[in-house]
């Protein structure tokens, strides 16, 4: 079992909530969970009051998610409106550009003026409430906007990570219907351009539906408009009335839709609604990171995950917090950009990803020696599990022995952090995520379908609904419920596997379904094996994950070819380039290996679990074999993998 790290006796003095208050609102917030809820609600600007706070049930059968469903309220009230006059003039965003030397500041009064006129201008374009708007953006003041113009006027934004391609991002809007895209000219990361209105432009024309594309400069290169379809955002924004009435939404009303990567098929367009969602995130994000008025506060996130929805922009902007928005990645144009982005805007609270740790690591103590990092207080990790190396680096180097890190588990379904040693509260086990958040229930399930009582491993579900909890798949209600409430009825099953230690810490042990986590991000085999398989040399693909160390894992690519094609690193340069060019360079396998069959069930069902040994070397080990269809195909794979290294 690893140490425990006391909690700072400066941190805990002025904390939100300290260890006897953790553990007395704990037991109380399950007991009563209603009872907590309604009174963290009252966070909320609500335009009319819900009389009832939930009516759920985990049931099949008979699912019910719904949190203060006859209360009304308007999310860009609550993020922006609510904070004016006081801090008008004060800082909203702090942008950091690419390239240093590049910022600007975004004050509460030009955030409020930005998004009134593009809310305008979306009116104008025929957008109403419900309407679901497409926004693929760099990480800049802009993609923000556009997302609280959306929900200004109770439209719904489904931000797309500009890191994917044309074709994934075609899927996104033809799957959500979307009639308004948001883009930029050019992205900038590393010092590398993306492409992104010439992105947008293949994929609203594989999409099909797209009446009008709204494009921000960034770079302000000279990309082609197409007449009568596209909008310049800057022309747009400055005819546009500076005042937009905001819509009267119902608290379980779509806020937005975030597309994740499932076990089987297509990318799931997961549904947040609206008073759950904004009630649990902006309460949570107090506390977990503890913030106090005035701290800056910084999340690394793309604006693309779930991280920077909940944790970088919707928790600051309810709150009134000044943040950091981050264009750029870690180690562009050194290896201290973020070091130097942390001295320079005095950052309090840095939440971060254990892969961007990892690989900082290896570049050894002197870039962060170099700035003066006394103003933090708080770190936080997310996306996997952190690795004791890599916590106690951050804890020591980063965090001068002084900070907690806040190790936050949680999902894009799960919309708000559910496990978490809330700083102050609960001291740090490095590795572990720490302890419930208030009204949280973890179940450990045995391999039957039972909980496990006390210390023990297991399947991760939750019993009991929580307000910022996913209502649906977009398009696809069955599917969330087949994929969440059925495995074990009556609970939600998070996909992870977990260890309760003694003392009530939870440690996530990995997915223990077909989704890999390669640098914080899932992908699912089924949706890289189909794309390979599309190849027109490729009988058949299966994928699994390999450690690696600094992307925690890594995509391992088993690919058997059609015969009269021959195997050639030629073709094998092709399929990393359709995996790009399909899903996006986060897809790019690590390693294809050529199979002549797949290792099969007498089912047919591939058996991944037999590969993923293969590929990580433990030929020995290939667990039970019992069920191979034909076991010469495993020895041949074994053969050759054997003669790859
Ligand atoms: C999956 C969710 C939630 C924001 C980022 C990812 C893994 C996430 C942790 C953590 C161990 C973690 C789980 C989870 N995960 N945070 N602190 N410790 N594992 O969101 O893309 O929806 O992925 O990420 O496997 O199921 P996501």
């Amino acid at each position: 079992m690893s140490e425990l790290f006391p909690i700072p006796q400066t941190l805990a003095a002025r904390a939100h909530v300290d260890q006897p208050t953790y553990r007395r609102r704990y037991a109380e917030s399950l007991r009563t969970t209603e009872d907590f809820w309604e009174e963290e609600a009252a966070f909320i600007d609500w335009i009319r009051p819900f009389r009832e706070v939930s009516d759920t049930s985990f049931d099949p059968a008979d699912l019910r998610i719904r949190w203060f469903a006859d209360g009304t309220l308007n999310a860009s009230v609550n993020c922006i409106d609510r904070h004016l006059p006081a801090k008008a003039d004060r800082p909203a965003i702090l942008w950091e550009g690419d390239r240093p030397g590049e910022s600007r500041t975004v004050t509460w009064a030009e955030l409020a003026d930005q998004v009134n006129r593009l809310a305008n201008v979306l009116r104008g374009l025929g957008v109403a409430k419900g309407d679901v708007v497409t926004i693929y953006m760099p990480v800049i003041p802009e993609a923000i906007v556009a997302m609280m113009a959306c929900v200004r006027i109770g439209a719904v934004h489904s931000v797309v990570f500009s890191g994917f391609s044309a074709e994934a991002l075609a899927d996104r809007i033809r799957d959500a219907g979307a009639r308004v895209v948001i883009t930029a000219d050019e992205g900038l990361r590393g010092g590398r351009v993306v492409p992104l209105k010439r992105n947008a432009d293949r994929a609203v024309a594989a999409a099909g539906g797209v009446d009008h594309v709204i494009v921000a400069a960034r770079t302000g290169a000279r990309v082609p408009l197409t007449p009568g379809r596209d909008i310049r955002w800057g022309a747009a924004l400055a005819l546009a009335d500076p005042w937009c009435p905001p819509a009267e939404v119902g608290a379980d009303d779509p806020l937005f839709v975030l597309y994740t990567s499932g076990s089987t098929g297509r990318p799931k367009g997961l549904v947040h609604a609206t008073g759950g969602y904004l009630v649990q995130v902006g309460t949570s994000w107090r506390t977990i990171f503890d913030w106090h008025e005035g701290d800056v506060f910084w999340c690394t996130a793309d604006i693309g995950w779930v991280t920077a929805h909940s944790y970088k922009i919707y928790g600051p902007l309810l709150n009134g917090a000044t943040s950091v928005l981050f264009e750029g990645i870690p180690t562009f144009p050194d290896h201290a950009r973020w070091w130097s982005v942390i001295e320079k805007h005095r950052v309090a609270i840095f939440y971060t990803a254990p892969t961007a740790i990892r690989s900082l690591m290896r570049e050894g103590e002197a870039p962060v020696l170099r700035h003066d990092l006394s103003s933090l207080r708080v770190l936080g990790s997310v996306g996997e599990p952190i690795n004791p190396d890599a916590w106690r680096w951050l804890h020591r180097v980063v965090g001068g022995g002084r900070c907690p890190i806040v190790d936050t588990y949680w999902q894009t379904e799960t919309g708000s952090v559910l496990l978490v040693p809330i700083p102050g509260a609960v001291p740090n086990k490095p590795g572990a995520a720490g302890k419930p958040y208030f009204g949280i229930c973890p179940v450990v399930m045995d391999s039957a379908g039972r909980p496990v009582a006390g210390a023990g491993r297991g399947s991760l579900c939750f019993a009991g609904s929580w307000p910022a909890q996913a209502r649906t798949i977009l398009n696809d209600h069955d599917r969330f419920i087949r994929t969440y409430f059925a495995p074990f009825p009556d609970h939600y099953f998070t996909g992870d596997g977990v260890e309760r230690d003694r003392d009530g810490y939870y440690r996530i042990t990995g997915r223990i379904d077909d989704v890999l986590n390669v640098s914080g991000h899932r992908l699912g085999t089924v949706e890289l094996e189909s794309t390979l398989a599309s190849h027109p040399a490729v009988a058949e693909a299966a994928v699994v994950g390999i450690p690696h160390e600094i992307k925690g894992q890594a995509i391992f690519a088993f690919v058997t070819l059609k015969s009269g094609h021959p195997e050639s690193g030629t073709l094998r340069a092709a399929l990393v380039a359709l995996m790009r060019e399909r899903i996006g360079p986060i897809a790019t396998p690590e390693a294809i290996l050529w199979a002549p069959a797949l290792p099969k069930n007498r089912a047919g069902k591939i058996l991944r679990r037999v590969l993923a040994r293969i590929a990580a070397g433990n030929y020995d080990d290939l667990g039970d074999t019992t069920t191979l269809a034909d076991p010469e195909a495993v020895d041949e794979i074994v053969r050759r993998h054997r003669a790859s290294l």
